[in-house]
């Protein structure tokens, strides 16, 4: 069985409730079909009942099965506008832009995901990355003893020689643009914690940069030494090492000769790069070059899961974020 079945199969038992808020997108339409057909997930649409169901008529598909929730049903319209106000009026928001905003349909489904009427939610097909986790990180926010929302991609490479059978785990590939040491550190925990979920192994974890166990020096490498040393005192479990290559941390031979001492042995797992700036190169490359599968970004950190499509995804695409959100929650 592929990983992505294992995700859908693994979905399917836990039978969460995900929101899809892009109505409007005929590929969300499509997959709520697909999910719902195969119980994968209980799916909530944000969007005016009519207007969705003409579409969908329009697309020759039935949408049965799938709730259809209004931005302006009474029982939740004034309550989110008043909640969401609440919450933001120490930031200088008012109760006219509360109000505004919880009739978007993403903050609305953030509402209806921190109200507990769902279990997480899905955006990105239209949104972009920023307008899809701006409503979590200030309406869902983050987990307990977590401060900052990232992601990671699981990267299945054809060989399967590389990590747990071709699958590996590339953070943070898409949110934070330059993590501070302590950020780059929540990084790492958060994707170790979900390696072992998703891939059910124990994390190894590389915190990458140009340098091996000072092979170099740089201000921009004490970042990386920082964290990892962050990581080793607040998670002692943690099998990590840093900074070191990315060759040394995957290629047992190259990691005899250059780190003979790191508990990687170059078999690692997880790679957390030092900011977005080559975490979004490594993935793409690796992606394009070595024809691997990239699923993601998945978001981490929230209190509860919320996921980013990317604006060209496909149905299938939406199809796994749903099933992988709903193993998040
Ligand atoms: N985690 C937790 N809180 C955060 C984070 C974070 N990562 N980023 C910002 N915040 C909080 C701030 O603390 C602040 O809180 P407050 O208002 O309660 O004081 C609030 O959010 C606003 O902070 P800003 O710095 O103004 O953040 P902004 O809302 O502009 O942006 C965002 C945050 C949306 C996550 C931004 O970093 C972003 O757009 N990242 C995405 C980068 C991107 O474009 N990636 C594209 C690649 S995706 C791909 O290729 C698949």
């Amino acid at each position: 069985m592929s990983i992505i079945d294992e995700i859908r199969s693994k979905a399917q038992s836990l039978y969460k409730t995900i929101v899809l808020p892009e109505s409007e997108d005929p590929r969300v339409l499509e997959a709520t079909v697909e999910l719902v057909k195969n119980k994968i997930a209980n799916i909530i649409l944000i969007g005016e009942k009519n207007t969705v169901l003409a579409k969908a008529k329009e697309q020759g598909i039935s949408l049965e099965g799938a709730e259809i929730l209004s931005v302006n049903d009474p029982r939740y319209k004034d309550s989110f506008a008043t909640k969401y106000y609440e919450m933001r009026k120490d930031k200088g928001l008012s109760k006219e832009s509360a109000a505004t905003a919880t009739q978007n349909s993403i903050f609305f489904a953030a509402m209806v995901v921190a109200e507990g009427y769902a279990d997480g939610y899905v955006a990105g097909s239209i949104a972009t990355t920023g307008d899809t986790l701006r409503p979590a990180i200030q309406i869902i926010k983050t987990a307990p003893g977590i401060k900052t929302v990232s992601s990671y991609f699981l990267m299945v490479v054809p060989d399967n020689s590389f990590g747990v059978n071709g699958s590996l785990i590339f953070a943070d590939c898409a949110v934070v643009p330059d993590p501070t040491a302590e950020q780059l550190a929540e990084i790492a925990v958060c994707s170790a914690q979900n390696c072992k979920k998703i891939l059910g192994v124990e994390p190894k974890v590389a915190m990458l940069s140009f340098s091996t166990k000072g092979s170099a020096s740089h201000p921009s490498l004490d970042k990386v030494k920082t964290a990892t040393d962050l990581v080793k005192k607040s998670h002692p479990e943690i099998i990590i090492d840093g900074e070191i290559q990315f060759d040394t941390a995957i290629v047992p031979g190259v990691a005899k000769k250059k780190a003979p001492d790191s508990p990687l042995e170059g078999k690692a797992n997880v790679f957390v790069f030092p900011d977005l700036n080559s975490g979004n190169i490594a993935y793409k490359a690796v992606q394009r070059l070595a024809k691997a599968e990239a699923i993601g970004p998945v978001v981490q950190g929230t209190a509860r899961p919320v996921n980013d499509l990317s604006r060209g995804c496909s149905v299938s695409d939406i199809v796994n974020t749903v099933a992988i959100t709903a193993l998040a929650t």
